[in-house]
């Protein structure tokens, strides 16, 4: 089993790399191969519509995204970790997501062969607030992203009142749940799907 874990926040040793660290730390522990893709090292362009993907599948901007095309292609679970920034993913891990058009134009325009969907997708979201709508922009863009690259979305673990860096520490039960789920899915179980109305 390969085990994708993107890291999207920006600060270093937060609560979304606690959450996702536990969850990678499980998927180890359950056998599976894993790599953890620090978004911020990375040069990932935002994409810029050129449409040459409809064409052939590849996108024309050459970056760091390029490297990680392949990653996401090979990968038996993909975990995509970010914290909430006004009511959606950070820019970072939204620039990915965008870049994927290239492989939803593989799969939906070009109808290429596509690995999938026995593939499983997760989302790791953790924001400051209670409110009670605030993963909702995120869950949706995850859902079209797991579509795109074609993974179920199967699991999620969102995370409600961590804002301080290192505050989710203060829930282990949380750090504890993801560390199963990456062992459970480490070792291959199929889990999920998650249900993603309502949406709240
Ligand atoms: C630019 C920015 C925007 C944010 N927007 C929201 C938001 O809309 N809702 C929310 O609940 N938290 C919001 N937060 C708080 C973060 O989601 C929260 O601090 C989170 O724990 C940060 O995770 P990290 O330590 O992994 O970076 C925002 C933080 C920043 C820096």
């Amino acid at each position: 089993m390969k085990v994708l874990g993107i890291w999207g926040s920006p600060r270093r040793g937060g609560n979304t790399e606690i959450l996702l660290d536990a969850f990678l730390t499980g998927a180890a522990q359950g056998g599976a191969e894993v790599e953890k893709i620090t978004l911020t090292k990375l040069k990932i362009s935002p994409c810029m519509e050129i449409y040459h993907c409809i064409k052939d599948g590849t996108c024309p901007i050459k970056d760091d995204m390029l490297e990680l095309y392949p990653k996401l292609l090979a990968a038996d679970v993909v975990a995509l970790a970010s914290p909430i920034f006004f009511y959606g993913l950070t820019a970072q891990a939204k620039a990915l997501v965008d870049r994927t058009q290239a492989l939803w134009a593989r799969r939906y325009v070009l109808k290429q062969d596509f690995p999938g969907p026995q593939r499983q997708g997760v989302l790791l979201c953790v924001g400051a607030t209670q409110g009670k709508h605030v993963f909702v922009g995120c869950r949706l863009t995850a859902r079209y992203f797991f579509d795109a690259i074609n993974v179920a979305y199967a699991a999620e673990i969102l995370v409600r009142g961590v804002d301080e860096k290192g505050a989710i520490l203060q829930k282990p039960e949380i750090l504890v749940e993801s560390e199963d789920l990456g062992r459970r899915l480490g070792q291959g179980e199929t889990v999920g799907p998650v249900k993603l109305f309502p949406l709240a």
